[in-house]
């Protein structure tokens, strides 16, 4: 973000200095139709974002921030295809997964046929799996399938399948391994089949260290059963956009599924990471979450700012983040089968916009990206809600809520659906010690009202979906998407890349070969010492 050669954004301070001692409800008396003016359907979501400490004056004014930061611009040269993320030269396309149009070009050559056929061998392998015409090395038919992989290639996959488990049509098992921690690797096959179990190695490098261990680990597993290098290529698939190091690990060229260095591995869940999703649901469940992803899309591509929900969404986030002061804001699905969405989003938004620098090398003079945090409704209640009530900082929230629920009878639904409606009445009503003043007794010297008191004004969004269908998950996750985006767009840094994660790699990779028995490095007086401990604990 150029601050200097933005006009808006003064403005908005002032704005928000003027807004901050407002309490939201009084908003509303302003506006007899504020919830009308704050809020939007799109793709099958319904966004109230009228529970913001925002005005039509402030609204307005993030939409030209939005113009003078290009954004329309920007969000064609996303879909275009071009090379958008500049340090590291690539193109960012998961769009196109989605709706493969033949316009779309990478480097002069379109990405459509590409994208068409590898959905067509996800779904052949699919079907093959799921008809028993796929078997192991026994003759046997396949019940369970592991991915194996870790951030982008193990998040969204496991939070589709856990998403959408009562869509689940196939009959097959799904499993995730995904950490390091053998204690993973361990619960996850305890209790499978080797004869009866599919690996897939999802890894876009096909060089991360954790996902090689955990599969050199399953295969060790597989062959101990097998007793046959040649069960490999029964047992095994994977997924990446280096498919010559898949076969140097030893998987047949066949059982390898092709990816491209245009899909981010945080956005690569549309691609054939998906393929776990596509065996849990069927490849026209994994089909429908595209669908739902692309309404979202042109919605995003086509709608003007003022009437756009994922624009709206990032406006009003920088508006929390940026003029309110808000350092985190919580994202708290009442559902749960949307238990793994806020670590999702937290790869999502904290590995794309964690970020220092603009796209024209200087420092960031604004906060970016704000930690992201959160849990299930009602659970949450329970635990650090009583923060967001009486705790001392801003804290957005982001509800999340489906109005239907084929498998939860009517009087649970009732008490959830009032529990996420009440939370976000009172985190922005709160209870003035006026009203609580009802002579209670307390020990000497204590202003118990005063205790008791919640003072409100939390921001908070609404957002809901009729009920939990692929569709409607595939337009909830490119909503969180285009978000990201338009905001790493507002703060003029490159959402596509994540450097900062590669010297904690590094460092990782040397003192393990200093456990192996290499050259002692030197390290700081506390490093030292820790490895030293470990040393001698392990003998
Ligand atoms: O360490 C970060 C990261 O590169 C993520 O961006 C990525 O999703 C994850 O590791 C896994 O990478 P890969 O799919 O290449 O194994």
């Amino acid at each position: 973000m150029k601050s200097s050669r933005i006009s808006s954004w003064p403005k908005l301070s002032a704005l928000a200095k003027q807004l901050r001692p407002r309490r939201i409800e009084s908003l509303f008396d302003d506006d007899a139709d504020r919830v009308g003016e704050f809020s939007i359907d799109a793709a099958g979501l319904y966004l109230d974002y009228s529970k913001n400490l925002i005005d039509r004056a402030a609204l307005r004014l993030l939409v030209e921030l939005a113009h003078e930061c290009a954004l329309a611009e920007r969000i064609e040269r996303l879909f275009r295809g071009d090379r958008i993320n500049v340090t590291e030269g690539r193109a960012v396309l998961h769009t196109a997964l989605r709706d493969p149009q033949d316009d779309v070009r990478v480097d002069g050559q379109p990405v459509a046929g590409d994208i068409r056929a590898v959905q067509a061998k996800m779904r052949t392998l699919v079907e093959a799996v799921c008809s028993g015409r796929w078997t192991g090395f026994r003759g046997d038919r396949i019940t369970d399938v592991v991915n194996i992989g870790i951030g982008g290639s193990h998040l969204g996959p496991l939070l589709a399948c856990d998403a959408l488990r009562y869509d689940a049509a196939s009959g097959l098992r799904v499993h995730f391994c995904s950490n390091v921690d053998g204690g993973d690797i361990d619960r996850t096959l305890t209790g499978l089949d080797p004869a009866t179990t599919l690996f897939i190695v999802a890894s876009k490098s096909f060089t991360t260290p954790e996902t090689a261990l955990n599969a050199n680990s399953a295969r060790r597993w597989l062959l101990a059963a097998a007793g046959d290098e040649a069960a490999t290529a029964k047992h095994f698939l994977a997924i990446s956009a280096h498919p010559a190091k898949a076969a140097a690990f030893g998987i047949p060229a066949d059982n390898v599924l092709p990816m491209w260095d245009w899909v981010g591995g945080r956005y690569s869940l549309w691609s054939a990471i998906g393929l776990p999703i596509a065996f849990a649901l069927g490849m026209h469940g994994f089909e429908r979450l595209l669908a739902g992803a692309a309404a979202m899309d042109r919605h995003f591509r086509s709608a003007p700012f003022e009437r756009n929900m994922p624009v709206l969404f990032a406006l009003v986030g920088i508006w929390n983040t940026n003029f309110l002061g808000a350092e985190s804001f919580a994202v708290v699905p009442y559902d749960d089968r949307l238990f793994q969405l806020p670590a999702y989003l937290q790869q999502l938004e904290m590995e794309s916009n964690g970020k220092r620098v603009t796209l024209a090398n200087r420092p960031v003079k604004v906060a970016t990206a704000p930690i992201l945090w959160g849990g299930l409704g009602t659970n949450v209640q329970h635990a650090f809600f009583q923060l967001l009530h009486q705790g001392t900082r801003l804290i957005p929230v982001d509800f999340i809520l489906a109005m239907t629920h084929q498998r939860s009878p009517r009087e649970h639904h009732d008490m959830l659906v009032a529990n996420c409606i009440a939370q976000a009445e009172a985190l922005m009503c709160g209870r003035q010690r006026a009203e609580l003043d009802d002579g209670t007794p307390a020990e000497p010297g204590i202003d118990l009202p005063l205790h008791r008191e919640t003072p409100g004004n939390q921001p908070s969004n609404m957002l809901i979906l009729e009920s939990l269908t692929p569709e409607t998950l595939g337009a909830l996750l490119a909503l969180y998407e285009h978000k990201t985006y338009v905001q790493g767009v507002i703060w003029g840094i490159n959402s596509f890349d994540q450097w900062g994660v590669e010297l904690g790699k590094k460092l990782a990779g040397k003192l393990l070969a200093e456990m192996g028995g290499g050259t002692r490095e030197k390290h700081d007086g506390s490093t030292s010492a820790l490895l030293e401990r470990y040393l001698r604990s392990r003998g």
